[in-house]
């Protein structure tokens, strides 16, 4: 039996969000420098793509450049950027004709403007879809949303839009820059770190953590079906007890 086939099809998570880790240790034990790591991780990412949609997620969330990522070195900056303008400039047909939607989270006006030319471009191209939704974390922290969240909230209540003793955690996750997006049933976290990274903060309060020693660059469908199996494995008791759940 394989991997695929031990997957129920009516549990899987709708939405996963991914660490995708390990790219520059990937890259060093080939003796070659970190942006080789990133390039092969695109690779990864198409293959999770195909996983994610044979297995019905609808959400696939990439963590793939976080506000602290700009303390890198600037070579590797200006690469993983160039990287990101013609890997969407190179695929982005493609992914449309497969049914994904491009979507982003972060501060997008925090990047170079041929990035964020690209990515309007992408989201526009590809507004129609709905089979899966790519949403790529993108000069990201989840500190930074909620500091952006609390500030847009103030203002509005400040404006008399929004009366302070009705915000509840619904108007929370509204003023976050995932509005309209599910929170992701599971995480996963390459390269056998144990971090969250200021990755989701406000959205993973019920989340599945699945890590793996996987290298990102490694990550092929079949170590997603494992992360799936692993979700499926899990009793999801929201804080009640098992009983109450049959
Ligand atoms: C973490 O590995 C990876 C990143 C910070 C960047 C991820 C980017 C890509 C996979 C490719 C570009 C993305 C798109 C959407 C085209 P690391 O560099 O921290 O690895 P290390 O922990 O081994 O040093």
């Amino acid at each position: 039996m394989s991997l695929l086939d031990k997957i129920d099809l009516n549990n899987t998570p709708k939405h996963v969000a991914i660490i995708m880790d390990g790219n520059g240790r990937w890259a060093k034990k080939q003796g070659q420098e970190r942006l080789y790591g990133h390039n092969f991780g695109v690779e990864s990412i198409r293959e999770t793509l195909k996983a994610a949609r044979e297995l019905k997620v609808s959400y696939l969330t990439l963590y793939a450049f976080s506000t602290e990522n700009w303390n890198r070195p600037k070579a590797e900056v200006d690469g993983l950027m160039d990287l990101l303008v013609r890997s969407l400039a190179n695929e982005i047909k493609e992914l449309s004709e497969s049914g994904v939607r491009l979507l982003t989270i972060g501060d997008i006006e925090g990047l170079p403007e041929n990035c964020r030319a690209e990515l309007m471009d992408a989201q526009e191209y590809t507004k129609n879809n709905s089979e899966v939704h790519l949403i790529l974390a993108l000069n990201y922290s989840a500190r930074w949303e909620i500091v952006n969240a609390v500030q847009k909230i103030a203002l509005e209540s400040q404006k008399g839009i929004v009366d302070p003793l009705t915000i509840n955690a619904e108007v929370i996750s509204d003023h976050m820059t995932t509005k309209g997006i599910p929170d992701p049933e599971l995480l996963i976290r390459t390269s056998g770190e144990h971090r969250i990274s200021n990755f989701l903060l406000w959205q993973i309060a019920y989340t599945e953590f699945h890590f793996t020693e996987v290298l990102w660059p490694d990550f092929r469908k079949e170590d997603f079906y494992k992360a799936v199996l692993d979700y499926q494995s899990r009793e999801r008791r929201f804080g009640m007890v098992s009983e109450q759940l049959t």
